[in-house]
């Protein structure tokens, strides 16, 4: 099928690219000039996994670029619309890109077009899109809108999208569901996984991809509460970790308790520094205040937020309750990024963190495997930017473990003490086992899991009978 993508950020591009994979003809389309040049000439604007693989795959024969959204609109009969729909003051998602797109489609329609919404929207923006088309004249046969929500993860971008959970269709039409279905065929059908150069499969991929059909809100709604019950669940399992502090028990040892319960599940249940990124925190908040706009005090979401600011704020009270003062004090710091395999540093409680120990008077010595470059574009200069986790550390008094890069839970433990000033370890993963780096001499706080010190006694144990 022809298809057209409006905006190459993080959705686009890669749903773009896997599209091409999948078998049809795709024109990406964005208005930033040096995105499109760069694109061309086969630079891969972000760092994800079988993403350059993809475009080198498809650039210039199944994959194209262009600035002309009506042209694009012409020659295709399906429009992902993916362009970003950021916060407001206030908190609501901006939708004027969404508006302006739908604005410029009106004037390409000229047969029968999807247009779908990909963006993470309101509940009611379909409604919006299908009266501005109307409004600009379009016949109201000769277009349908529908809602196709992503579900994908930075760093895992292109697995998720080519071996889904689910796919979510939000079509009000037969014929618009029609058209969706067949894109999605080849993940649905399971022809697209026997291919020979299919990307491999991850773990627990579901085989072929199940697709659910909804009505149009129900699959805008369908985005928001799936965002927003993650975020819950990081929050919930985050105070569950505040707790086990304060009595001394083992976040862990509670998550396995209760993530065997398959109504529960494991997964989205690491407690840490709180959740970042660019979805999360601006979902949340949008989730908010469509609720308000219905009528509906969501609560819950409030609630959901205050503990993820407040596990920031624990974080630093404990490297404080570490290390004393902070003023003129040498860290070492691992990640920058806001989760592990992306260089994406938008709302990362990393980079908060290290914000905060800077205003405090620390000296900053940072590692990330892929965030460096983004940081130094946003960041001043009073960060030194190393290339190693080793060189984070070399004389440091204290290192704090930011990001869950999978390399920070490899490092060598006996280079690692050897390096710093004084072994202390803050990590805001839980990448380690206290216990093992108690054994290689290393004072380690984690998070909802007690301080363990090199002579084995952990924080507060009783020995001999006795609070150590
Ligand atoms: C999230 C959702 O997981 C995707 O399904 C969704 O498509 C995407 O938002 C979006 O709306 O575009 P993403 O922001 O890439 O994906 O990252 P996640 O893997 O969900 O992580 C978000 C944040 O939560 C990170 O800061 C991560 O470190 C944190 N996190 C995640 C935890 O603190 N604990 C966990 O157990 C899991």
């Amino acid at each position: 099928m022809r298809i057209a993508v409006v905006g190459s950020g993080y959705v686009g591009l890669v749903a773009g690219a896997c599209f091409a994979d999948l078998g049809h003809d795709v024109i990406l389309v964005d208005n930033d000039q040096k995105k499109l040049a760069a694109l061309r000439n086969g630079e891969v604007p972000i760092h994800e996994k079988f993403l350059p693989e993809l475009l080198g795959r498809h650039r210039g024969q199944r994959l194209n670029f262009s600035d002309d959204l009506q042209e694009a609109v012409r020659v295709s009969s399906v429009i992902f619309v993916a362009v970003g729909t950021p916060p407001t003051q206030s908190g609501e998602a901006d939708l004027s890109y969404v508006e302006s797109v739908a604005l410029e489609i009106s004037g390409g329609i000229n047969g029968y077009k999807v247009i779908v919404e990909k963006s993470t929207v309101p509940v009611y923006t379909s409604e919006w899109v299908r009266k501005i088309i109307l409004r600009n004249g379009a016949d109201p046969e000769m277009f349908d809108v529908a809602s196709n929500p992503e579900f994908l993860r930075e760093g895992t971008a292109v697995t998720d999208f080519l071996f889904p959970d689910r796919i979510v269709i939000g079509c009000d039409s037969e014929r618009s569901a029609e058209v969706l279905r067949k894109i999605y065929q080849p993940l649905t059908d399971g022809t697209y996984y026997e291919k020979p150069d299919a990307i491999p499969q991850p773990d627990r991929a579901s085989i072929p991809a199940p697709i659910i059909v909804t009505s149009t809100k129900s699959a805008e709604l369908i985005k928001h509460a799936s965002n927003a019950f993650l975020a819950m669940k990081i929050s919930f399992i985050n105070a569950v970790a505040c707790l086990c502090e304060s009595v001394e028990a083992n976040v862990n040892q509670v998550v396995h308790g209760i993530g065997t319960d398959s109504r529960i599940g494991p997964r989205f249940l690491n407690p840490g520094i709180g959740y970042g990124g660019s979805c999360f925190p601006k979902d949340v908040m949008a989730f908010r205040a469509v609720a308000r706009e219905c009528g509906y005090e969501f609560r819950l979401l409030d609630e959901v937020m205050r503990i993820n600011e407040e596990q920031r704020q624990r974080f630093l009270r404990k490297v404080r309750s570490a290390l004393w003062t902070l003023r003129g004090k040498n860290l070492g710091v691992l990640g920058l990024a806001f989760k592990g395999g992306t260089d994406d540093i938008r709302e990362s409680p990393a980079i908060f963190l290290v914000q905060a120990l800077l205003q405090e008077g620390s000296k900053v010595t940072a590692y990330d495997p892929a965030a460096t470059e983004r940081t130094q574009e946003v960041m001043n200069s009073s960060i030194t930017f190393v290339n190693s986790a080793y060189e984070a550390a070399h004389n440091a008094d204290a290192l704090l473990i930011l990001t869950e890069w999978e390399e920070f839970s490899n490092l060598d433990l006996k280079r690692l003490r050897q390096e710093l000033r004084y072994p202390i370890v803050i990590d805001g993963r839980n990448l380690y086992d206290p216990d093992v780096m108690a054994g290689q001499g290393f004072t380690y706080y984690s998070v909802g899991r007690a301080t363990s010190h090199p002579d084995g006694v952990p924080a507060g144990a009783l020995k001999n009978g006795k609070k150590a």
